[in-house]
C-alpha cells in the first residue's frame, strides 16, 4: 500500500519535473526513491538492529532472507531471469583459466546462478560455496535441483555468517570466485575475508573478486546501508598487508558480460614466500 503510493508520487515527479532536476535528485543512485526514501528507512532499520546487538552481517542476511519468501508471478519470472544470468559470469570464469580439473570455492554464492554451470563443468575437480543468507541458498539450490537436475547435497555448501573460512575444514582450492559481494560488505568484514582466505589457498591459488569503483581517488564511499564503492588502491593496500599481489582483469569482464561501468575485476595471488 505505502509502496504503491510512493510509486505513484515518483511517477508524477518524473512526469512533471524536468529530466535534469530528476537526475540531480537521483545523484549517484539508481532512483530518486532509492536515495530519498529507501536509503533512510534502511539506515534506520540497520541502526536499530545494531542497537539490539545484531552484527551488520546478521542484519544483511536477515534482510536478504526476507526477500526470498515474497512470491508473485512477476517475482518468479524475475528470479528465473536472474538465474539465467549466471552464463555471463561462467564465461568470464572460463576466460580466466578455470578448467574442469580445478577445485573452486565461491564466496557469497547467493542463489547459485554460477554454481548451476560450474558444478557440472568441474567434472574432474570440485566445487564448494558459502553464503550468509540461508534463504537465498535454499531457494537457489531447490531451483537447481528442480530445473537443472543438479543435486548439491553431496557438495560442501555452507550457510554461515562468519568470515573465518574455518568451515571449509582445511579444504584447499585452485580458485576462489567472489562476485558482487565486497560492495555489500563493511571494511572490517572485507579485511577478515582477505586475512583468512589464505587458509584455503595453496601457493598458486588465485582469488578473483569484483568491486565497484566510482571515483578512483576515493578509497571508500558508502552509498547506502549495504552498498559501498572502493578504489583499486584500497584493495591493493589491503592485499599488500596480507601478502598478496593484485592484478586487474576488468577487460575480461568487459569482453564476456553485459558490463556495468563501475564494476572492476581483480585477482589476488600470493607473493613469493621471500616477499611476504
Ligand atoms: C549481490 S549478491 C551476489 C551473489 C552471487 N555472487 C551472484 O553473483 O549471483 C551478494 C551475496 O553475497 C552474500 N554475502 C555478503 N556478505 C557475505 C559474507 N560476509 N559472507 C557470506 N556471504 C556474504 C549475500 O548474502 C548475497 O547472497
Amino acid at each position: 500500500m505505502i509502496g504503491g503510493i510512493l510509486d505513484g508520487v515518483a511517477a508524477i515527479c518524473r512526469a512533471i519535473l524536468p529530466r535534469r532536476v530528476v537526475m540531480w535528485l537521483r545523484g549517484d543512485y539508481s532512483s530518486v526513491r532509492g536515495r530519498w526514501i529507501q536509503r533512510p528507512i534502511e539506515d534506520l532499520n540497520l541502526c536499530l538492529s545494531r542497537l539490539r546487538g545484531m552484527s551488520y552481517l546478521e542484519w544483511y542476511a536477515r534482510r536478504l532472507d526476507g526477500f526470498t519468501t515474497v512470491d508473485s508471478p512477476e517475482r518468479r519470472e524475475k528470479f528465473r531471469k536472474y538465474m539465467e544470468n549466471g552464463r555471463d559470469q561462467f564465461n568470464v570464469i572460463k576466460a580466466l583459466g578455470v578448467q574442469p580439473h580445478h577445485a573452486v570455492h565461491e564466496f557469497g554464492m547467493g542463489m547459485g546462478r554460477v554454481a548451476g554451470l560450474l558444478v557440472p563443468y568441474l567434472s574432474g575437480g570440485s566445487f564448494s560455496g558459502n553464503d550468509a543468507s540461508a534463504g537465498r541458498l535454499k531457494k537457489g539450490l531447490d531451483y537447481l535441483k528442480r530445473e537443472q537436475g543438479i543435486d548439491a547435497d553431496h557438495l560442501l555448501i555452507v550457510a554461515n555468517k562468519d568470515n573465518s573460512f574455518d568451515w571449509l575444514k582445511g579444504r584447499e582450492v585452485d580458485y576462489i570466485w567472489c562476485f558482487a559481494v565486497f560492495m555489500h560488505m563493511p571494511e572490517r568484514d572485507i579485511e577478515d575475508v582477505i586475512k583468512n582466505v589464505r587458509k584455503i589457498m595453496h601457493e598458486k591459488s588465485v582469488f578473483f573478486f569484483t568491486y565497484s569503483e566510482k571515483n578512483p581517488n576515493k578509497r571508500i564511499e558508502r552509498m547506502g546501508s549495504h552498498d559501498w564503492w572502493h578504489n583499486a588502491a584500497y584493495f591493493r593496500d589491503l592485499g599488500e598487508r596480507y601478502g598478496f599481489d593484485m592484478q586487474l582483469h576488468t577487460e575480461t569482464l568487459r569482453q564476456n558480460m553485459a558490463y556495468h561501468d563501475a564494476t572492476r575485476l581483480a585477482a589476488f595471488t600470493l607473493k613469493p614466500a621471500a616477499a611476504r
